[in-house]
């Protein structure tokens, strides 16, 4: 069975290329290498094209039987500035692949959603029926994508499964691939980033939160266990499943967990044996204090859990960072 990965020389989308073939399946990259790096891509057919590029996409489509859709602008803070590039990009060329797909016979369809589609929510753990009310253009882009994968659903009989990430994290244990965003605007590569010679100074906003030290609790998740989550989805698809009625699936994938942004700080100083040099500064607006995932669902449907901790990520993370930086410099 071939799967074609949009955006499969970014972050997530390459670590989930490596599960899907570690488990048997043929696997053809997708990507514009807008904010991808070839190297990610490594040892995959790659196809280099715009996801609304439907005369580049046809005929990739007629060779595979499923798509995973990870190609998307990931920057809250720039869809705030710029959300014209963020509906253009994640919601018209995503509706643009998704009739292409639609066109050329393709019924499964997993897709990289997000928890920013549930914006500030009253209620934590976050479950799949709390209120998806996004709170900047890339969750409502999201959201967008989702009730199209919805409405195809409903009418066209397209099955698709939504796996909604908390925050990504860490890096493949071999050191092979790992997250390169530039800019980098996550936590765990700042903070490793900090404890270096001339890493920048982290940047901790805000400290006086209603939480246990007064910082930021989020859900770290392990890009492998993401990846993991991706390969279940599509069996879940493969196997015809659905919930009664429904043929768009939509899960939480979180480990249930929230660490502070100091956690975070003293997991990596842990795992370089170095201080992370850091200033607090105020809060930024639109940050809520708690984003924990109850992730029930993603275990009774998929019969997934995430497997890997908050020291696995970072750990796995500054391996990466220093494999990446001597491959780098080489
Ligand atoms: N990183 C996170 O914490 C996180 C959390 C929730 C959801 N997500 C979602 O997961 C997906 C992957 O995120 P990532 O962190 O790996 O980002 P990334 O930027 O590393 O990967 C995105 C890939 O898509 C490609 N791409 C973008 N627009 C394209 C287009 N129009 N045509 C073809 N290729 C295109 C880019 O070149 C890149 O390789 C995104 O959809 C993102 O919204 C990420």
């Amino acid at each position: 069975m071939a799967i074609l990965v949009l955006g499969g020389a970014g972050y997530i989308g390459s670590h989930a290329a490596r599960a899907l073939r570690r488990s048997g399946y043929e696997v053809v990259l997708y990507d514009n290498l807008s904010t991808g790096f070839r190297r990610l891509a490594q040892g995959f057919e790659l196809v280099e094209g715009d996801i609304a590029d439907e005369a580049k996409l046809r005929p990739v489509l007629a060779r595979v039987d499923a798509v995973m859709h990870f190609a998307a602008h990931a920057y809250v803070g720039e869809s705030v500035e710029n959300p014209r590039k963020y509906f253009r990009n994640n919601v018209l060329g995503a509706l643009s692949l998704l009739n292409s797909a639609l066109d050329a016979g393709i019924r499964r369809f997993v897709f990289s959603s997000t928890c920013a589609v549930y914006g500030i929510p009253e209620q934590i753990p976050i479950t799949e029926q709390t209120p998806r009310e996004p709170v900047n253009p890339y969750g409502a882009s999201k959201l967008f994508f989702e009730n199209a994968l919805e409405a195809y659903g409903r009418s066209y009989g397209l099955r698709s499964v939504s796996l909604r990430y908390f925050n990504a994290a860490g890096a493949a244990e071999s050191g092979e691939i790992g997250e390169l965003h530039d800019p980098e605007t996550h936590l765990i590569p700042l903070a490793l980033a900090a404890s270096t010679e001339n890493g920048p100074e982290l940047q901790v906003y805000g400290s006086d939160y209603p939480t246990p030290d007064g910082t930021c609790l989020r859900d770290y998740i392990h890009v492998n266990d993401l990846a993991d989550a991706h390969v279940r989805g599509l069996q879940y698809l493969e196997r015809g499943g659905g919930e009664k009625g429904d043929d768009s699936l939509a899960v939480n994938l979180g480990t249930g967990r929230g660490h502070s942004v100091l956690e975070v700080i003293h997991a990596a100083e842990n795992a370089t044996g170095r201080p992370v040099r850091r200033k607090i500064g105020l809060r930024r607006p639109g940050d809520p204090p708690v984003l924990v995932a109850d992730s029930a669902k993603a275990q009774r449907v998929l019969g997934w859990t995430a497997k890997r901790n908050l020291a696995d990520i970072v750990s796995s993370a500054w391996t990466w960072m220093q494999e990446n930086r001597v491959r780098h410099a080489a």
